[in-house]
């Protein structure tokens, strides 16, 4: 009999739209191979609509809110017992603007996924979409990578291109992004699920599947956008 797919714990941080959890949702749903699901979703930003998506999906959407603490210690100290009550594999920062301290990220070292609206190292940053754009690129893009203890840093696990077009605005040119965004993520998750990531130093690779049947052709690493 062949063994259970593994089924990992994943936690989402959001603080927007939460257009990129929802694909993950709709991904893990659609999937039964997946081998993962989230536990929680937790924000910063009590109104945003991530944490409404969350609660549509009938999962635990934490709050906590910055304003809410005396300073910004205590605040990441909320959120990292929040977050740790639910007992991650997986900690999936998919448009949480606040930066994490090195403390939140030795808590779960090497299991925290963050996705970046550019290809880093270019245009690091909160204004990654806007910075590529006033810099005058032709290309821009998406990157997923773990997180390390330096903002938007850590090794990369995936990146797509993305044409920047002459009449783009950021909101545009962003919307293009996400597009590209709500497949790389869900297929990068499902590989970290199945422990198909191996990191070395900077470098990562996917190894391959162990039946050598690959269902992950979303996951290509050097795929344009067609
Ligand atoms: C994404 O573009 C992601 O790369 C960035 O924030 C955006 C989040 O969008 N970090 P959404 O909240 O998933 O719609």
């Amino acid at each position: 009999m062949p063994a259970l797919p593994p089924s990992r714990r994943v936690a989402v941080l959001v603080s927007g739209s939460g257009t990129n959890l929802q694909s993950l949702l709709d991904s893990i749903a659609a999937d039964p191979a997946f081998g993962g699901s989230v536990v929680v979703v937790a924000s910063d930003q009590p109104e945003c609509l991530g944490l409404k998506r969350a609660e549509a999906a009938g999962l635990p959407a934490v709050a906590v809110a910055m304003a809410d603490h005396p300073d910004r210690e205590s605040w990441e100290d909320a959120l990292t017992e929040a977050v740790a009550a639910h007992q991650p594999d997986l900690v999936v920062l998919a448009g949480f603007m606040r930066v994490l301290s090195p403390r939140f990220v030795r808590r779960w070292p090497g299991r925290i996924v963050n996705i970046h609206p550019s290809l880093l190292p270019a245009f690091p940053g909160v204004h990654g979409v806007a910075d590529a754009l006033a810099h005058g690129v032709k290309v821009t893009g998406t990157t997923i990578h773990l997180v390390d203890e330096q903002v938007d840093h850590g090794p990369i696990i995936a990146q797509r291109t993305v044409p920047v077009f002459d009449d783009d605005d950021e909101e545009s040119l962003h919307e293009r992004i996400k597009a590209v965004e709500h497949t790389l993520l869900p297929a990068v998750v499902k590989l970290l699920c199945h422990d198909r990531i191996e990191v070395e130093g900077r470098r990562t690779r996917v190894r391959a599947a162990p039946d050598r049947t690959d269902d992950l052709l979303p996951f290509a690493p050097q795929g344009d956008v067609e």
